[in-house]
């Protein structure tokens, strides 16, 4: 049955009071949940979530984690590494500062050295340590020797002692958007919007862009030296950037193991018009060597960037490794195929297909994403067959983050710009959701919403704990319209009118993560 014909007949029996429910304890949450228009969509500034869910603050922007660091500002990805059974580390990314809520100046040419001393200092990452109550509620292990920030201003290597723009590390992480894990057990987090920080500099020219921020008054960091992948290792904070995996807006670095028994990593490059990525590890358990690929979804291929392999590259660069800093240029020159802003991408945990989010392109008239899928091939890892998965814009808009748990059910979490929430054409969809699409039962293939984000926030960050009892999220720049702190747009978590909002990760525990069918 197609989502839309599926929609119309659950619709019907609504109508008709037809409605199955699996347990008559449950039917008027069931009926609620599923068809009272009054729960989702929702603009209530706050996290609104279905009833067969509960939810608590783990952790928010300015919580003290040790004697020395604070959580950063504006959390993204989260990931989960098991210490003990009822124990484990948490890495958090901060993606980007709010300059008003950070210290109050707005205008870039103004702030002083401090104040983006302030900011680089709520960017980058926190690792902390996490313990799990009798009561199954996860919370903070204060001043564990786990707890630490990577920051702006944390001096990071590139990988295999490589030179980037003159120098073999860099200062600091930032944009650290979404991310992965890998089977070894250390973190990868992405650079996204690195632009915003240190502008750009485009292939071949010396001049480069003005920075939103505007950190390169007083730091004259290279913009070669971001939109990097970085490997943390959890447990000492010791961290790389990999250049192996090329520089572009990297969304997410998503690990898993191919049909060919190799370490793959697939990456997408979040701007409309930009490309998805596949590097192929020559090891197990590194990422440091081996070949990456741009997809071209036009004829199913991936396409290596490697002057040996496709040696119209060394028109353009001396090295691989020239190709890899710039790998935009490097993929319009190999024909790739542009796409909707590939965002989130994850791995099917039965079948191995990729799903990958393609956000929108409001300038192409693509208002509402879609989620494609990548079927790769069983015996040749340069083929693949791609389809549209899920479109947005009848259940759903603007798909960024997913996550499937392990029995394939699959959680979305979607990104409607915080200056378009509540306007067409996305009037209709509310504030930004957490929906999930059940693989199997009454609901199979159907996204349903299960909580709405606070004012102006995305919804994002979604990481099962190792039992899969608890979904952590990321409500990520609650209130970010917000011109005048006497008047946030958004108090969250707070219900005082006059507090400044916080981002903060959230736990949800409950029923329903066993029981999709719980939604009727
Ligand atoms: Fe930072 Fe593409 O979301
Ligand atoms: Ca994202
Ligand atoms: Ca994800």
């Amino acid at each position: 049955m197609t989502n839309f014909n599926r929609r119309e007949f659950l619709k019907f029996l609504g109508a008709t009071g037809i409605v199955s429910v699996t347990s008559p304890l449950h039917a008027s949450n069931v009926r609620r949940v599923t068809h009272d228009p009054s729960i989702f969509p929702s603009s209530l500034d706050d996290l609104v979530i279905t009833p067969l869910l509960k939810k608590s603050t783990l952790i928010s922007w300015g919580d003290q984690i040790s004697k020395k660091d604070r959580f950063g500002f504006n959390n993204d990805y989260n990931a989960i590494v098991p210490l003990k059974e009822d124990s484990a580390l948490l890495w958090t990314n901060h993606e980007y500062i709010h300059p008003l809520f950070i210290h109050g100046e707005m205008n870039p040419d103004k702030k002083t050295k401090s104040q983006i001393d302030q900011e680089m200092y709520n960017v980058g990452g926190s690792i902390i340590e996490i313990k799990k109550l009798k009561n199954g509620q996860w919370k903070l292990v204060k001043d564990s020797p786990y707890n630490r920030r990577i920051t702006g201003q944390t001096m990071i290597p590139f990988s295999k002692n490589i030179s980037i723009a003159g120098n073999n590390f860099a200062m600091g992480t930032l944009s650290n958007c979404a991310g992965g894990t890998t089977p070894w057990g250390s973190v990868l987090t992405c650079e996204e919007n690195y632009d915003n920080f240190y502008g750009e500099r485009e292939h071949g020219e010396t001049n480069r862009s003005k920075s939103d921020n505007g950190w390169e008054k007083f730091y004259d960091n290279p913009p070669e030296h971001y939109g990097w992948v970085v490997e943390i290792n959890p447990k000492t904070g010791a961290a790389k950037k990999l250049v192996s995996l090329g520089r572009f807006q990297h969304e997410c670095a998503t690990v898993t193991t191919s049909k060919q028994g190799k370490t793959v990593c697939y990456s997408g490059d979040d701007k409309a018009g930009e490309f998805l990525y596949k590097f192929i590890s020559s090891d197990k358990s590194s990422l440091e060597n081996g070949t990456l690929y741009v997809a071209n979804t036009n004829i199913g291929k991936w396409i290596p960037i490697d002057l040996e392999l496709s040696p119209i590259l060394k028109k353009h660069y001396k090295s691989t490794t020239e190709a890899l800093t710039h790998c935009r240029k490097t993929s319009r020159i190999l024909g790739a195929t542009p796409l909707d802003r590939p965002e989130d991408i994850e791995v099917h945990p039965k079948t191995g297909d990729v799903y990958v989010c393609l956000s929108n392109n409001k300038k192409a008239g693509n208002y509402h994403g879609s989620i494609m899928r990548l079927s790769e091939d069983k015996t040749n890892p340069l083929e693949f067959k791609s389809e549209t998965f899920y479109a947005g814009g009848t259940d759903f808009s603007c798909p960024d983050n997913i996550a499937f748990d392990s029995k394939g059910n699959l959680y979305l979490t979607c990104d409607i710009s915080g200056s378009k929430i509540g306007k067409a054409p996305y009037k209709k969809f509310g504030n930004n959701g957490l929906y999930v699409i059940p693989a199997s039962g009454n609901n199979a293939g159907k996204a349903i919403q299960i909580a709405s984000a606070p004012n102006d926030a995305e919804l994002t960050g979604l990481c099962f704990s190792p039992d899969e009892k608890s979904l952590f999220l990321s409500v990520q720049h609650p209130g970010e319209l917000t011109k005048d702190l006497s008047k946030p747009t958004s108090n969250w978590p707070s219900s005082k009118k006059e507090d400044t909002p916080k981002p903060s990760v959230v736990e949800l525990r409950g029923p329903l993560l066993k029981n999709l069918n719980l939604l009727g």
